[in-house]
């Protein structure tokens, strides 16, 4: 098959080169164009006519979203507008990433597992700019497939925000006496690389509509930060807190864990259990000795 990505130097679109070596792939990224600019997508549909068109790029600094909320939807919904249209052009088939912070702000908390059919609430500007782009994708291209997933670490880093929450906990933990992490948060922290693996099974199915992927397990940021020390041997005392004690721009969801009904239903393993995976990515950055 020929695959187009998008956001290709990202963290999850580096993955995906990889996961996807076997297809013929066109990766494209900011320098090739902007993925809101409707007729440098289009063009690059119809150059290239990708049997499937993969949209990873999107505005993801979710605090700064809420200052420049324009900015946001210009590149989560009308980005996604695009993709959708070129790929509804093209017969090719679009698949799009989003977000558990589509969720997370619902009248009742919640604490069990999102399901694929839960209505969204989103909480910030960076969830309603991802739900209006995931509206625009089911709308306007047949053959879509919306994958959401959360709080992804991948090798490559997120340049956007200027690495990853691994990276972030093993640098303060080397320089600083002590960590304070929110542990009123809880979600399931997904590797790019078992990510990327679980879409390219997925492409490869005639499977329509939105899936929950992401890897096994859930944890607050404070239960993630200690596991992530744990595991790279550093010895720095983590205090958890709550998101009052550690005010940010954009609201969190205190609860945005996605159920795998989806997957299951198409007789799909789960993805190994996220501890298992930050022991992977350690390893392939240096951190740890396998
Ligand atoms: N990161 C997370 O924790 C997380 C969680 C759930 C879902 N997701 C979703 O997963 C996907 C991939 O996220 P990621 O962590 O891999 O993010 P990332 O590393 O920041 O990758 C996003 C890519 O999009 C590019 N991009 C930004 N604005 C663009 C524009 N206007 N036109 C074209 N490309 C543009 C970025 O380029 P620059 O870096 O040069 O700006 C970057 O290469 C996104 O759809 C995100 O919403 C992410």
């Amino acid at each position: 098959m020929k695959v187009l990505i998008t956001g290709a130097d990202g963290q999850l679109g580096t993955d995906l080169c990889i996961a996807l070596k076997k297809h013929e792939l066109v990766p494209l990224t900011i320098r090739d164009g902007d993925i809101a600019d409707l007729n440098f997508v289009r063009g690059q549909a119809l150059k290239y006519r990708p049997d499937v068109i993969i949209n990873t790029a999107s505005f993801v600094r979710v605090d700064d979203c809420e200052d420049q909320r324009e900015l946001a939807f210009r590149v989560n919904s009308l980005g996604a507008r695009n993709a959708a249209l070129a790929a509804q052009e093209i017969h090719a088939k679009l698949v799009h990433i989003s977000t558990d912070y589509v969720f997370g702000c619902e009248d009742v908390p919640r604490s069990t597992p999102y399901l694929e059919a839960d209505e969204p609430a989103p909480c910030n500007a960076y969830g309603a700019s991802k739900q209006d782009g995931d509206s625009h994708v089911r709308a306007l291209c047949g053959d879509h497939v919306i994958v959401r997933s959360s709080a992804l670490f991948g090798t490559a880093g997120a340049m956007g925000k200027g690495g990853n929450f691994v990276e972030t906990m093993l640098k303060l933990a080397k320089e600083k006496p002590e960590l304070r992490v929110v542990n009123d948060q809880v979600f399931s922290p997904t590797y790019t690389r078992d990510l990327a693996d679980k879409i390219g099974q997925i492409i490869e199915t005639d499977f329509k509509g939105i899936i929950h992927v992401t890897n096994s397990g859930a944890c607050s940021w404070y239960e993630f930060a200690v596991e992530i020390l744990r595991q790279a041997g550093l010895k720095t005392p983590v205090t958890p807190i709550t998101s009052a004690q550690f005010p940010q721009k954009a609201i969190r969801p205190r609860y945005s864990v996605l159920g795998h009904g989806v997957l299951h239903q198409l007789g799909m393993d789960d993805l190994r259990p996220w501890q298992e995976a930050l022991a992977d990515y350690l390893i392939k950055k240096g951190h740890i000795s396998g």
